[in-house]
Protein backbone atom coordinates (compact mmCIF):
# COMPACT_ATOMS: atom_id res chain seq x y z
CA UNK A 1 0.00 0.00 0.00
CA UNK A 2 0.87 3.93 -0.66
CA UNK A 3 1.43 4.49 3.27
CA UNK A 4 1.94 8.31 1.90
CA UNK A 5 -1.11 8.40 0.08
CA UNK A 6 -3.35 6.84 2.64
CA UNK A 7 -1.77 9.49 5.17
CA UNK A 8 -2.68 12.23 3.61
CA UNK A 9 -6.13 10.93 1.96
CA UNK A 10 -7.09 10.88 5.86
CA UNK A 11 -5.67 13.60 6.90
CA UNK A 12 -7.88 15.48 4.40
CA UNK A 13 -11.11 13.72 6.11
CA UNK A 14 -10.03 14.81 9.15
CA UNK A 15 -8.92 18.82 8.26
CA UNK A 16 -12.26 19.14 6.39
CA UNK A 17 -14.35 18.25 9.23
CA UNK A 18 -12.57 20.73 11.63
CA UNK A 19 -12.47 23.47 9.16
CA UNK A 20 -16.81 22.40 8.57
CA UNK A 21 -16.87 22.49 12.69
CA UNK A 22 -15.27 25.67 13.46
CA UNK A 23 -16.72 28.03 11.18
CA UNK A 24 -16.61 31.35 12.81
CA UNK A 25 -20.15 30.58 15.07
CA UNK A 26 -18.14 30.58 17.93
CA UNK A 27 -18.77 34.01 20.26
CA UNK A 28 -16.48 36.15 21.23
CA UNK A 29 -14.66 36.19 17.58
CA UNK A 30 -11.67 36.00 19.42
CA UNK A 31 -11.84 32.73 20.97
CA UNK A 32 -13.11 31.09 17.95
CA UNK A 33 -9.98 32.37 15.54
CA UNK A 34 -7.80 31.23 18.99
CA UNK A 35 -9.09 27.71 18.60
CA UNK A 36 -8.67 27.97 14.71
CA UNK A 37 -5.05 29.38 14.63
CA UNK A 38 -3.81 26.36 16.93
CA UNK A 39 -6.34 23.93 14.62
CA UNK A 40 -6.00 25.03 11.54
CA UNK A 41 -1.92 25.41 11.45
CA UNK A 42 -1.57 21.62 10.03
CA UNK A 43 -0.37 18.97 11.73
CA UNK A 44 -0.20 15.17 11.35
CA UNK A 45 -3.68 14.10 12.49
CA UNK A 46 -1.88 10.65 13.52
CA UNK A 47 -4.69 10.01 16.36
CA UNK A 48 -7.71 10.07 14.48
CA UNK A 49 -6.08 8.29 11.80
CA UNK A 50 -4.97 5.81 13.98
CA UNK A 51 -8.31 5.47 15.26
CA UNK A 52 -9.67 5.35 12.23
CA UNK A 53 -7.21 2.40 10.84
CA UNK A 54 -7.61 0.44 14.20
CA UNK A 55 -11.75 0.41 13.22
CA UNK A 56 -10.74 -0.55 9.87
CA UNK A 57 -8.29 -3.40 11.37
CA UNK A 58 -11.78 -4.53 12.93
CA UNK A 59 -13.41 -4.79 9.13
CA UNK A 60 -15.60 -1.31 9.13
CA UNK A 61 -14.93 1.47 6.99
CA UNK A 62 -12.39 4.49 8.78
CA UNK A 63 -14.60 6.82 6.91
CA UNK A 64 -17.71 6.40 8.98
CA UNK A 65 -16.49 7.76 12.11
CA UNK A 66 -14.34 10.75 11.05
CA UNK A 67 -16.16 13.14 13.45
CA UNK A 68 -15.74 11.42 16.91
CA UNK A 69 -11.75 10.38 15.40
CA UNK A 70 -11.43 14.18 15.00
CA UNK A 71 -12.40 14.85 18.41
CA UNK A 72 -9.59 13.42 19.48
CA UNK A 73 -7.53 15.86 17.52
CA UNK A 74 -9.15 18.76 19.73
CA UNK A 75 -7.88 17.27 22.80
CA UNK A 76 -4.27 16.98 21.40
CA UNK A 77 -3.93 20.05 20.13
CA UNK A 78 -5.26 21.63 23.38
CA UNK A 79 -2.71 19.67 25.10
CA UNK A 80 -0.25 21.60 22.48
CA UNK A 81 -1.73 25.18 23.43
CA UNK A 82 -0.77 24.46 26.84
CA UNK A 83 2.61 22.40 26.27
CA UNK A 84 3.96 25.54 24.63
CA UNK A 85 2.82 28.22 27.38
CA UNK A 86 5.46 29.91 28.87
CA UNK A 87 4.71 28.51 32.25
CA UNK A 88 4.92 24.92 30.53
CA UNK A 89 7.56 24.54 27.80
CA UNK A 90 7.90 28.39 26.82
CA UNK A 91 7.65 27.72 22.75
CA UNK A 92 7.20 30.01 20.60
CA UNK A 93 7.05 28.02 17.06
CA UNK A 94 4.22 25.23 16.82
CA UNK A 95 3.28 23.86 13.45
CA UNK A 96 5.21 26.30 11.77
CA UNK A 97 3.54 29.15 13.27
CA UNK A 98 3.63 31.31 16.34
CA UNK A 99 2.25 29.43 19.52
CA UNK A 100 -1.30 30.24 20.60
CA UNK A 101 0.01 32.35 23.56
CA UNK A 102 2.30 35.01 21.37
CA UNK A 103 -0.33 35.94 19.11
CA UNK A 104 -3.96 35.83 21.37
CA UNK A 105 -1.97 35.98 25.39
CA UNK A 106 -1.83 33.83 28.05
CA UNK A 107 -4.93 33.75 28.93
CA UNK A 108 -7.30 33.28 25.38
CA UNK A 109 -4.41 30.66 24.78
CA UNK A 110 -5.50 29.11 27.93
CA UNK A 111 -9.05 29.16 27.28
CA UNK A 112 -8.63 28.22 23.62
CA UNK A 113 -6.97 24.84 25.90
CA UNK A 114 -9.83 24.67 28.11
CA UNK A 115 -13.04 25.25 24.92
CA UNK A 116 -10.95 22.74 23.14
CA UNK A 117 -10.98 19.63 25.53
CA UNK A 118 -14.35 20.50 26.88
CA UNK A 119 -15.76 20.57 23.39
CA UNK A 120 -14.45 17.46 22.35
CA UNK A 121 -16.16 15.27 25.00
CA UNK A 122 -19.57 17.47 23.45
CA UNK A 123 -18.94 16.32 19.97
CA UNK A 124 -18.31 12.80 21.14
CA UNK A 125 -21.48 12.47 22.94
CA UNK A 126 -23.29 14.31 20.40
CA UNK A 127 -25.09 11.35 18.65
CA UNK A 128 -26.42 13.15 15.23
CA UNK A 129 -22.94 12.31 14.71
CA UNK A 130 -23.51 8.48 14.99
CA UNK A 131 -23.70 7.21 11.41
CA UNK A 132 -22.90 3.99 12.03
CA UNK A 133 -25.11 2.87 14.31
CA UNK A 134 -22.65 2.17 17.20
CA UNK A 135 -24.19 1.07 20.15
CA UNK A 136 -25.10 3.78 23.42
CA UNK A 137 -23.01 1.62 25.12
CA UNK A 138 -19.63 1.57 23.06
CA UNK A 139 -19.99 5.41 22.51
CA UNK A 140 -20.00 6.11 26.20
CA UNK A 141 -17.02 3.02 26.82
CA UNK A 142 -15.10 4.84 23.99
CA UNK A 143 -15.53 8.20 25.75
CA UNK A 144 -14.43 6.91 29.20
CA UNK A 145 -11.76 5.28 27.22
CA UNK A 146 -10.15 9.18 25.47
CA UNK A 147 -11.06 10.56 28.86
CA UNK A 148 -8.69 7.92 30.71
CA UNK A 149 -5.81 8.77 28.12
CA UNK A 150 -5.84 12.49 28.40
CA UNK A 151 -6.59 12.58 31.77
CA UNK A 152 -5.10 12.56 35.07
CA UNK A 153 -3.77 8.78 34.93
CA UNK A 154 -2.60 9.72 31.23
CA UNK A 155 -1.42 12.76 29.39
CA UNK A 156 -2.33 15.45 32.38
CA UNK A 157 -0.42 12.56 34.68
CA UNK A 158 2.82 12.47 32.44
CA UNK A 159 2.51 15.87 31.38
CA UNK A 160 2.62 16.63 35.65
CA UNK A 161 6.16 13.91 35.97
CA UNK A 162 7.38 15.87 33.01
CA UNK A 163 7.11 19.42 34.72
CA UNK A 164 8.37 18.01 38.25
CA UNK A 165 11.38 15.97 36.37
CA UNK A 166 12.86 19.02 34.44
CA UNK A 167 16.48 19.90 35.97
CA UNK A 168 16.56 16.15 37.61
CA UNK A 169 19.07 13.67 36.27
CA UNK A 170 17.26 10.77 34.29
CA UNK A 171 16.21 7.68 35.19
CA UNK A 172 14.58 4.88 33.10
CA UNK A 173 11.39 4.63 35.51
CA UNK A 174 10.64 8.37 35.34
CA UNK A 175 11.34 8.35 32.06
CA UNK A 176 9.23 5.43 31.17
CA UNK A 177 6.61 6.93 33.40
CA UNK A 178 6.46 10.13 31.75
CA UNK A 179 6.47 9.35 27.95
CA UNK A 180 4.35 6.58 28.42
CA UNK A 181 1.66 8.83 30.14
CA UNK A 182 2.00 11.87 28.70
CA UNK A 183 2.25 10.89 24.95
CA UNK A 184 1.55 6.85 24.71
CA UNK A 185 -1.75 6.99 26.70
CA UNK A 186 -3.50 9.42 24.72
CA UNK A 187 -2.44 7.30 21.24
CA UNK A 188 -3.42 3.88 22.71
CA UNK A 189 -6.50 5.28 23.88
CA UNK A 190 -7.23 6.46 20.42
CA UNK A 191 -6.69 2.97 18.65
CA UNK A 192 -8.45 1.52 21.62
CA UNK A 193 -11.26 3.93 21.04
CA UNK A 194 -11.40 2.66 17.12
CA UNK A 195 -12.05 -0.85 18.45
CA UNK A 196 -14.70 0.05 20.80
CA UNK A 197 -16.52 1.33 18.23
CA UNK A 198 -16.22 -1.98 16.31
CA UNK A 199 -16.91 -3.49 19.30
CA UNK A 200 -14.35 -6.01 18.43
CA UNK A 201 -13.38 -8.75 20.92
CA UNK A 202 -11.25 -9.01 24.31
CA UNK A 203 -8.63 -10.52 22.52
CA UNK A 204 -8.00 -7.88 19.42
CA UNK A 205 -8.82 -4.99 22.08
CA UNK A 206 -5.62 -6.43 24.05
CA UNK A 207 -3.59 -6.72 20.50
CA UNK A 208 -4.67 -3.28 19.72
CA UNK A 209 -3.29 -1.85 23.42
CA UNK A 210 0.05 -3.26 22.57
CA UNK A 211 0.24 -1.78 19.84
CA UNK A 212 -0.58 1.42 20.76
CA UNK A 213 1.71 1.31 24.31
CA UNK A 214 4.54 0.91 22.13
CA UNK A 215 3.94 2.80 19.05
CA UNK A 216 2.83 5.35 21.63
CA UNK A 217 6.16 5.14 23.56
CA UNK A 218 8.70 4.97 20.24
CA UNK A 219 6.59 8.37 19.10
CA UNK A 220 8.14 10.22 21.89
CA UNK A 221 11.41 8.89 21.69
CA UNK A 222 11.33 9.40 18.31
CA UNK A 223 10.01 13.08 18.75
CA UNK A 224 12.93 13.45 21.61
CA UNK A 225 15.25 13.04 18.64
CA UNK A 226 13.61 15.09 16.23
CA UNK A 227 14.48 18.13 19.17
CA UNK A 228 18.26 17.23 18.84
CA UNK A 229 18.83 16.33 15.47
CA UNK A 230 15.62 17.47 13.01
CA UNK A 231 15.31 20.97 11.21
CA UNK A 232 13.11 23.84 12.53
CA UNK A 233 11.88 24.63 9.42
CA UNK A 234 10.82 21.06 8.80
CA UNK A 235 9.46 19.91 12.81
CA UNK A 236 7.45 22.89 12.82
CA UNK A 237 8.95 23.49 16.44
CA UNK A 238 12.03 25.22 17.88
CA UNK A 239 14.62 22.50 17.60
CA UNK A 240 16.53 22.56 21.23
CA UNK A 241 13.66 23.28 23.35
CA UNK A 242 13.79 20.16 25.74
CA UNK A 243 18.13 21.03 26.45
CA UNK A 244 16.83 24.17 26.89
CA UNK A 245 14.10 23.18 29.38
CA UNK A 246 16.75 20.47 30.76
CA UNK A 247 13.98 17.88 30.32
CA UNK A 248 14.56 14.14 30.45
CA UNK A 249 14.48 12.77 27.57
CA UNK A 250 15.65 9.37 26.18
CA UNK A 251 18.66 10.96 24.14
CA UNK A 252 19.44 12.32 27.45
CA UNK A 253 19.73 9.21 28.98
CA UNK A 254 20.65 6.80 26.55
CA UNK A 255 22.21 9.07 23.93
CA UNK A 256 20.91 9.28 20.17
CA UNK A 257 21.97 5.43 18.81
CA UNK A 258 20.82 3.54 21.59
CA UNK A 259 16.97 5.82 21.21
CA UNK A 260 16.74 5.08 18.41
CA UNK A 261 17.57 1.00 18.82
CA UNK A 262 15.00 1.07 21.44
CA UNK A 263 12.68 3.04 18.89
CA UNK A 264 13.06 0.09 16.74
CA UNK A 265 12.79 -2.33 18.79
CA UNK A 266 9.23 -0.65 20.03
CA UNK A 267 8.26 -0.45 16.53
CA UNK A 268 8.91 -4.07 15.53
CA UNK A 269 6.83 -4.92 18.76
CA UNK A 270 4.25 -2.96 17.56
CA UNK A 271 4.02 -4.77 14.22
CA UNK A 272 4.21 -7.85 15.98
CA UNK A 273 1.17 -7.63 17.97
CA UNK A 274 -1.12 -7.55 15.16
CA UNK A 275 -0.02 -10.60 14.18
CA UNK A 276 -3.99 -12.16 14.00
CA UNK A 277 -5.31 -9.32 12.08
CA UNK A 278 -4.70 -10.34 8.69
CA UNK A 279 -4.46 -7.64 5.82
CA UNK A 280 -7.17 -5.52 7.03
CA UNK A 281 -4.30 -4.38 10.17
CA UNK A 282 -1.82 -2.82 7.10
CA UNK A 283 -2.51 0.38 7.50
CA UNK A 284 -1.71 0.08 11.25
CA UNK A 285 1.24 -1.47 10.45
CA UNK A 286 2.62 0.89 8.01
CA UNK A 287 1.58 3.78 10.16
CA UNK A 288 3.87 2.02 12.71
CA UNK A 289 7.21 2.14 10.26
CA UNK A 290 6.11 5.44 9.03
CA UNK A 291 6.46 6.73 12.65
CA UNK A 292 9.71 5.62 13.21
CA UNK A 293 11.01 7.12 9.77
CA UNK A 294 9.35 10.67 10.23
CA UNK A 295 10.88 13.91 9.77
CA UNK A 296 8.43 15.98 11.41
C1 LIG B 1 3.51 16.52 19.27
O1 LIG B 1 2.59 15.68 18.65
C2 LIG B 1 3.44 16.36 20.75
C3 LIG B 1 3.76 15.01 21.22
C4 LIG B 1 2.96 14.34 21.95
C5 LIG B 1 5.04 14.43 20.90
P1 LIG B 1 2.54 15.50 17.08
O2 LIG B 1 3.93 15.19 16.58
O3 LIG B 1 1.48 14.53 16.74
O4 LIG B 1 2.16 16.95 16.59
P2 LIG B 1 1.28 17.42 15.35
O5 LIG B 1 -0.15 17.19 15.71
O6 LIG B 1 1.68 16.63 14.13
O7 LIG B 1 1.59 18.89 15.20
C1 LIG C 1 4.48 16.96 24.82
O1 LIG C 1 5.80 16.54 24.82
C2 LIG C 1 3.49 16.00 25.07
C3 LIG C 1 2.14 16.61 25.14
C4 LIG C 1 1.24 16.01 25.81
C5 LIG C 1 1.78 17.86 24.48
P1 LIG C 1 6.75 17.66 24.23
O2 LIG C 1 6.73 18.87 25.08
O3 LIG C 1 8.07 17.05 23.91
O4 LIG C 1 6.01 17.97 22.84
P2 LIG C 1 6.52 19.05 21.80
O5 LIG C 1 7.91 18.61 21.39
O6 LIG C 1 6.48 20.37 22.46
O7 LIG C 1 5.55 18.90 20.65
MG1 LIG D 1 6.29 19.37 27.04
MG1 LIG E 1 6.77 20.92 24.37
MG1 LIG F 1 9.19 17.30 22.18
Amino acid sequence: MDIKAYLKERKNLVDSFLEAYFSNSIKPKTLNDSMVHSLSAGGKRIRPVLCMAAYEACGRNGEDIVPYASAIEFIHTYSLIHDDLPAMDNDDLRRGKPTNHKVFGDGMAILAGDGLLTEAFSLLSDKSYNKNSISDHALVRAIREIAHGAGIHGMVGGQAQDLLSEDSEPDENTLSFIHSRKTAALITSSIRMGGIFADCSDDALLYLTRYGTNIGLAFQVVDDILDVEGETEVIGKPKGSDEKKKKMTYPKLYGLEKSKEKAKELISNAIESLADFGDKAEPLRQVALYLYDRKS
